[in-house]
């Protein structure tokens, strides 16, 4: 080696170990780390809890393919619009959707109807309460129930037995209500389905709904008024925000927040999923300016109860090249519930293993002295671009006993007409969820990020 060789070996090397010196510094004091600094100083709960109160107490429940829906999607996109996104509308179309009202007194309730009942439009059909248990026995139906809103315990391997003994009974409607969610949840309102239609209104109403009117029927005569509306040709949509890389790159890196923005039937759906949504808006304002070589994306997805139709839609119609830009998706779905039960925030990918979202978020975890804990669950947007070859996680607080057979605990109140801020929502866990997936999610944008072969889309 010559002189000058050597020298610029022996700079070289002065270089690495500069380099290295500064890295460990860095590990050192990680706990401090000046990009998490940035996202815990400026995370916060409390902005997030607004957004929850404009979707869950002001909208209300936000029915995929609804007016409500498109409500939330409205207030979402002026949001993401007023910190400088440009945003997209996506929209796409969903099935039916049979839905009725019950109104009794100041009580007023979205609830699920069947498609074989009556749908009776704006011209409402009411009556006096009559409660039948589940309407099986002549007992049951001992008091009559001629022109009666007639009151039935669903049960389900029985239910066209339990509506012909209604209708032959004389009701002037129907209404069935839920005893048990599929999650160990109280009963969600719901449409019942049946082998024969008939002409009278039948409602799914949940368990609480129930449980309210056969207390109020103990003191008294209860009313109620009752309407069930058939939607078709619906559309839902996704709502997308989009920062690009700051290089301008169209081929860069792409890092994604999502969370669906949409309830079930007859539930505010407070922390399913007003509170992903409200973490996905927030994440949006505090990481705008963040990761300059990535483009940062933020979805919020129709019709996720609906069969995870937005995430699906939105993942069918990338190209391959698209497809493989996406190096990472955090899906936010129920991120704050105030359930005592629950103890850990899971980062849930589909086939139970770690990916780069789970690794960062379990990083960002321990780096913060807020463990979060890696598990095996669907059931969620992040299935449709795992199926594709995404690396994506599902986030949620829940209570996970045994994996194999899989026992686990969430709040009975989800799905149901109680996920409301008051019942069903916690700002701690809020602020814990915003501070380590966006810590996480701001160190998957600063990293050194080599895109992936891209999946060949599937058919
Ligand atoms: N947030 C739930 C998913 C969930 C609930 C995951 C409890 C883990 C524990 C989600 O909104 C949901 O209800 N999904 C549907 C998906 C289905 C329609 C494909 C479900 O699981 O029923
Ligand atoms: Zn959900």
């Amino acid at each position: 080696m010559s002189g000058n060789g050597r020298r610029i070996a022996a700079l070289a090397m002065t270089m690495v170990l500069f380099v290295s010196a500064l890295f460990l510094g860095n590990a050192t004091v990680s706990a401090n780390a000046s990009w998490d600094q940035e996202i815990l100083s400026r995370v916060n709960a409390d902005r997030a809890l607004g957004h929850v109160r404009v979707l869950s107490d002001q909208i209300g429940p936000r029915v995929g393919g609804l007016e409500s829906e498109k409500k939330a999607a409205k207030y979402i996109a002026s949001q993401l619009r007023k910190l400088g996104y440009a945003v997209e509308e996506q929209p796409f179309s969903v099935p039916d959707q049979y839905i009725g009202y019950v109104q009794s007194g100041k009580e007023k309730w979205q609830v699920g109807a069947s498609p074989e009942g009556r749908v009776t439009g704006k011209k409402p059909v009411s009556g006096d309460v009559i409660y039948v248990g589940k309407g099986l026995s002549g007992e049951d139906y001992a008091a009559g129930a001629k022109g009666k809103m007639v009151l039935i315990q669903y049960d389900s391997a029985n239910r066209n037995e339990q509506l012909k003994r209604a209708v032959e009974n004389g009701a002037k409607g129907v209404l069935f209500y839920n005893t048990v969610g599929s999650r160990g949840n109280y009963g969600p309102a719901f449409s019942p389905r049946f082998e024969e239609k008939v002409d009278i209104p039948v409602l799914g109403i949940s368990l609480i709904h129930g449980q309210w009117l056969i207390e109020r029927l103990e003191k008294g005569n209860v009313k109620v008024k009752v309407n069930t509306e058939h939607h078709g040709n619906l559309s839902s949509l996704n709502v997308i925000a989009t920062r690009p890389a700051k290089t301008k790159n169209p081929h860069a890196p792409v890092v994604m927040v999502t969370a669906h923005m949409d309830s079930v039937v007859g539930a505010p759906g407070a922390n399913d999923n007003a509170s992903g949504t409200a973490l996905t808006l927030e994440l949006a304002r505090v990481l705008r300016k963040h990761g300059p070589g990535v483009e940062l994306r933020f979805a919020f997805f129709g019709s996720e109860e609906r069969g995870l139709l937005g995430s699906r839609h939105y993942v069918n119609q990338l190209s391959d090249e698209e497809a493989g830009r996406i190096i990472g998706v955090f899906n936010a779905d129920m991120v704050a519930t105030s359930y005592d039960h629950v103890t850990h925030l899971y980062a849930m990918t589909v086939d139970g293993q770690p990916n780069r979202v789970a690794d960062a978020a379990v990083e960002a975890g321990e780096r913060l002295g807020k463990p979060v804990a890696l598990g095996r669950f669907g059931s969620s947007d992040h299935v449709p671009f795992h199926q594709r070859g995404i690396p994506a996680a599902l986030f949620i607080w829940m209570r996970v006993d045994s994996w194999d057979p899989l026992v686990y605990d969430i709040e009975k109140v989800y799905h149901t007409p109680m996920d409301t801020i008051g019942e069903n929502i916690s700002p701690e866990r809020m602020q814990t969820a915003l501070e380590v997936i966006g810590s996480a999610v701001s160190e998957v944008i600063r990293k050194p990020l080599p895109l992936r072969e891209p999946l060949r889309k599937a058919g």
